[in-house]
């Protein structure tokens, strides 16, 4: 969700005007995404690296955080969203930390759009993590390397429960990764928009989900095999 800052500075306001703009295009996204039939939407709001920016932004981002969680959790119910946060949990205060738990809790047996927040994230973090969680769940895979493999690393990832993206929607211009699911995108379909995130609206997202229809999908494989598996 790219281009907040910029879509602000381009109308003399402030950053964090835009981060604000940004939630609404957030909620947005959602209902467009649940009214189409996307299953699982995944948003990365808040990278391990972001903990960097100034301190204002920063503490402005977790305020719409806590905001967003008090004021939107009945909404996300109603809608039948089952809503997952995923990255470093401890950087974040207690306080925010009581109301992701309670959030998850509320919304666990929705099963019309599962929706993962990405925050205090890193596809880096993400794989590290899961190796730690691997060796604390058996140390004895120190001595035995050979007993893992992609399966078993991939099952101790934060987002093990979602399949892999389809589809990899980059708003704001920038044609990189920027640490964002770095494992699971292996034979995503990348777009990019150069659309601000808060002008990303139901249109653009229909324009995404027009192009991802053309893509051939060959996970390795040539074309006329494609074509013969149907
Ligand atoms: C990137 O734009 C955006 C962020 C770092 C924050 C995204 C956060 C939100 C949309 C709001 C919080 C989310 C939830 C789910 C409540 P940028 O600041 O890097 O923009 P720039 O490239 O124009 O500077």
């Amino acid at each position: 969700m790219d281009g907040n800052g910029r879509w602000a500075t381009a109308r003399h306001l402030p950053r964090v005007a835009g981060h604000s703009r940004g939630v609404d295009a957030v909620r947005h996204a959602i209902e467009a995404c649940g009214r189409r039939g996307v299953q699982y939407l995944t948003l990365f709001a808040f990278s391990s690296e972001n903990w960097t920016r100034p301190q204002d932004e920063v503490s402005t981002l977790m305020r719409l955080f806590v905001n967003a969680l008090e004021k939107e959790v009945d909404k996300l119910n109603e809608s039948g969203v089952r809503l997952r946060v995923v990255g470093e949990m401890n950087a974040f205060d207690a306080g925010l930390q009581a109301l992701i738990v309670d959030a998850q809790r509320r919304t666990a047996a929705n099963d019309r759009l599962n929706l993962t927040v990405c925050a205090s994230y890193g596809g880096r973090w993400d794989i590290t993590q899961a190796v730690r969680a691997l060796l604390r769940e058996d140390p004895t895979l120190g001595a035995h390397p050979e007993r893992i493999d992609e399966k078993l690393l991939a099952s101790h990832l934060a987002l093990a429960f979602a399949p892999e993206p389809d589809l990899l929607i980059r708003t704001g211009g920038e044609r990189r990764v920027s640490n964002f699911l770095l494992w699971q995108l292996a034979y995503s379909e990348l777009y990019f928009s150069d659309l601000l995130w808060p002008d990303f609206d139901a249109t653009a997202l229909d324009a995404a989900l027009a192009w991802f229809a053309t893509r051939e999908r060959r996970f390795g494989r040539t074309s006329a095999q494609v074509a013969l598996a149907g």
